[in-house]
């Protein structure tokens, strides 16, 4: 088969490392791929967003399959476009991805299906919003209702950050057209977790769990990232969670898409916030994780293209997955001043050390190669994916991982996985 992987980072890397071990798979596209790209596939440099020449690109090549990594593409509806020129691709329609694309509408499903997430109101102007949190306490949580790359998204924990928060929304448009509604929820305590699952929009596959890191610096400090860093499996998803998870959330979720007359092939992503076993939807994401894909990918035997091609042609009734009995620890190297700003271009030594190293996998984000010489070209520059059989194992693979790679300004968190260590050992 020839298969083209969609989107440009460490998630669309794990894919395409994924589909490379797959003996379906005889050419692989990937675009616009970064600097791990090499030896894996070829670039066509397509930008991820650009529908037009994608679809010029796949109906060219003939491509057999056409997995999209990241939402922005899915959310305009490129499986929609894909469908009706008769190409077979991997994920959700345009209706099926406003489960992401726009958060007032997740938040009416869920409730139209007693989903247990936090409640919430939706606000179209500043006066309204901000005379709704008068009678409230913090902290108060803040969703600009579009997508908004991962920052849409604050936690206000005085009433004078409430407001400005709504200002830069409604009247500094900081979020564009995206935070013109937005959604105001009460706060949820709590610990989060990632469940990734398959669905062909009847049957229900979940992932092994994985937890993101969202704060740019140990002890969950600092400003919101695009995650840096994972661990798979989360512990605090125990099997009862899991349970929960499926009846609570993802069974009824499917059944509402479907009762919609929704076509809903792909991932569903349910962040959630778990206190006392009992779990809380977050958001709803229509894709897999990023970095959640880096950790829970590397513990996968199953064949992730089969497991695609079933998805697509509604077959994974029946389907078992076979994960490795281990855990896998993912820690993001990120450039000097992420997520503030930062320089590209750094060149970047000892990668191939570290991919020489027992269990470890090493996933580019924002890479680029000019010649022989890889450069950083993003705010998380790579993902070092190590497993072990226990999670001290496989944190501690990671980070040497981590100290075989150099680039100027490189930081990363030393903690990934430390707080799940309680429930291990
Ligand atoms: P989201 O983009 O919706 O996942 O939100 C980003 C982050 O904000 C989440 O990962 C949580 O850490 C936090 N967050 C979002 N909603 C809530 C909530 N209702 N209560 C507490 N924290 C939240
Ligand atoms: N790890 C957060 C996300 O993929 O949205």
């Amino acid at each position: 088969m020839k298969v083209l992987v969609v989107g440009g980072g460490g998630r669309e890397h794990a894919i395409a490392w994924m589909l490379n071990k797959s003996n379906l798979v005889d050419t692989l596209y990937w675009t616009p791929a970064n600097g791990g790209c090499e030896d894996l596939c070829e670039n066509p440099g397509i930008a991820a967003d650009d529908t037009e020449s994608l679809l010029r690109f796949a109906k060219g090549e003939s491509i057999d399959l056409t997995v999209v990594g990241p939402e922005v593409p899915l959310v305009r509806g490129i499986t929609d476009v894909f469908n009706a020129e008769g190409l077979c691709v991997f994920g959700p329609s345009k209706q099926g991805a406003m489960i992401e694309g726009s958060k007032g509408y997740a938040k009416a499903l869920m409730k139209r299906r007693g989903i247990p997430t936090a409640d919430f109101r939706e606000f179209t102007d500043r006066a309204s919003a901000a005379s709704f949190l008068e009678n409230k306490t913090p902290p108060y949580v803040l969703k600009a209702d579009g997508l908004a790359a991962g920052k849409g998204v604050i936690v206000a924990f005085s009433q004078q950050e409430a407001e400005t928060a709504l200002c830069d929304m409604f009247d500094r448009k900081v979020f564009g057209e995206s935070g013109s509604r937005v959604v105001v929820e009460e706060f949820l305590e709590g610990e989060e977790a990632t469940v990734l699952a398959l669905t062909d929009g009847k049957t229900i596959v979940p992932l092994i769990s994985s937890q993101d890191h969202k704060a740019a610096y140990d002890d969950d400090k600092g400003p919101n990232t695009g995650g840096m860093g994972a661990i798979a499996p989360a512990p605090v998803v125990t099997d009862t969670v899991m349970g929960r998870v499926m009846d609570r959330i993802l069974v009824p979720l499917v059944e509402e898409l479907s009762s919609l007359d929704i076509d809903y092939r792909g991932v569903v992503y349910a962040g959630l916030m778990i206190k006392d076993a009992d779990p809380y939807v977050v958001e709803f994401n229509c894709r897999f994780g990023d970095p959640e894909a880096e950790a829970v990918f590397p513990l996968m035997h199953s064949d992730l293209c089969d497991l695609i091609l079933r998805t697509v042609r509604c077959e994974l009734n029946g389907v078992r997955l076979d994960w490795k009995d281990a855990f896998c620890c993912d820690v993001v190297l990120a450039s000097g001043g992420y997520p503030g700003k930062y320089k590209n271009g750094m060149p970047v030594t000892g990668v191939e050390k570290a991919e020489a190293m027992e269990e470890i996998a090493v996933f580019h984000a924002g890479t680029k190669l000019e010649g022989d010489t890889l450069l950083t070209n993003g705010g998380r520059v790579l993902n070092i994916a190590g497993t072990g059989r226990t999670l001290r194992e496989a944190i501690d693979t990671a980070y040497r991982g981590v100290d075989a790679i150099r680039f100027e300004g490189a930081h990363c968190r030393r903690d990934i996985g430390h707080h799940a260590l309680k429930y291990v050992t």
